[in-house]
């Protein structure tokens, strides 16, 4: 993806009812302006999407999937396709930590929803972050090497153009524990270094690059300094509309923080 816009992408995770959903997004609305060089992304639970599609101005908040299955349609009781979200998400969330560690989705099923996604006309923010144990064997680089290769294998240099990529530390999600941001660097580096490995130079400098993991109102802006960062991905904070709406601030360039 060109990186001429910041990406704030809040992922709800399994929160927040269809009333409750629907507040927020009226709540923030009101709050969040619309700015050229930020793109807000909403990824509430499945059930809420349709709804939301019809409340929110897509100028405003883009929406995406938390997640969805690989096949286009058939015989698969309890999954949503990405064919079905067409029209509805302009994003979908791939290989989460959440899905890799609690639903043991593998890199093939990972892989599979990146072309799904892709198939379909949907951007994957595809997720990738070692764990604690593989940060404390330094294994980080290796690991994001190889959930690289695993989520990227069969994406040809034009359909990487319409990816993301987020670099979510699993210890850092949900804990409180964020990454110091130098440490963001040199993992999004990294990130950049497979991406130029695979595709060449100008792929790796236009390749859009998310940092997420306990981030908040307080800490985004350290991130958002950083010339490798070019958005966040955020959880708990981004179920505080307030919250979000001043991480949104921090994102637009006009603000005294931004880089
Ligand atoms: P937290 O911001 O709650 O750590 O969650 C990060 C995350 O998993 C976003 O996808």
């Amino acid at each position: 993806m060109a990186r001429d816009k910041t990406l704030i992408v809040g992922n709800w995770k399994m929160n927040l009812n269809m009333h409750e959903a629907s507040l927020y997004v009226h709540q923030l609305s009101k709050v969040v302006k619309t700015h050229r060089d930020v793109e807000v992304v909403l990824a509430p639970t499945a059930l809420t999407l349709q709804s939301l599609s019809l409340q929110v101005n897509f100028r405003q908040f883009k929406l995406a999937a938390q997640n969805f299955y690989w096949r286009d349609s058939g015989a698969y009781t309890g999954e949503i396709s990405a064919t079905q979200l067409r029209g509805i998400v302009q994003y979908a969330l791939v290989g989460h930590s959440e899905r890799r560690h609690v639903f043991h989705e593998s890199d093939k099923d990972i892989r599979a929803k990146v072309q799904a996604a892709i198939r379909n006309h949907l951007i994957p923010i595809l997720c990738v972050g070692e764990t604690a144990f593989e940060r404390s064997e330094d294994e980080t680089q290796a690991v994001l090497h190889d959930q690289l290769i695993g989520g990227l294998a069969n994406v040809t240099s034009d359909e990487l153009e319409h990816i993301v990529i987020a670099y979510e530390p699993v210890w850092a999600i949900g804990t409180g524990q964020n990454a110091l941001p130098v440490d963001v660097s040199h993992a999004i580096r990294a990130i950049r270094g497979q991406i130029k490995h695979l595709y060449g130079q100008k792929a790796a400098d236009n390749m859009q690059v998310l940092y997420g993991g306990s981030v908040t109102a307080d800490s985004a802006a350290d991130y958002l300094a950083l010339p490798d960062v070019d958005g966040l991905l955020i959880g708990g904070a981004s179920l505080d509309a307030h919250a979000f709406s001043e991480i949104v601030k921090k994102a637009h360039k006009g603000s005294s923080l931004a880089k």
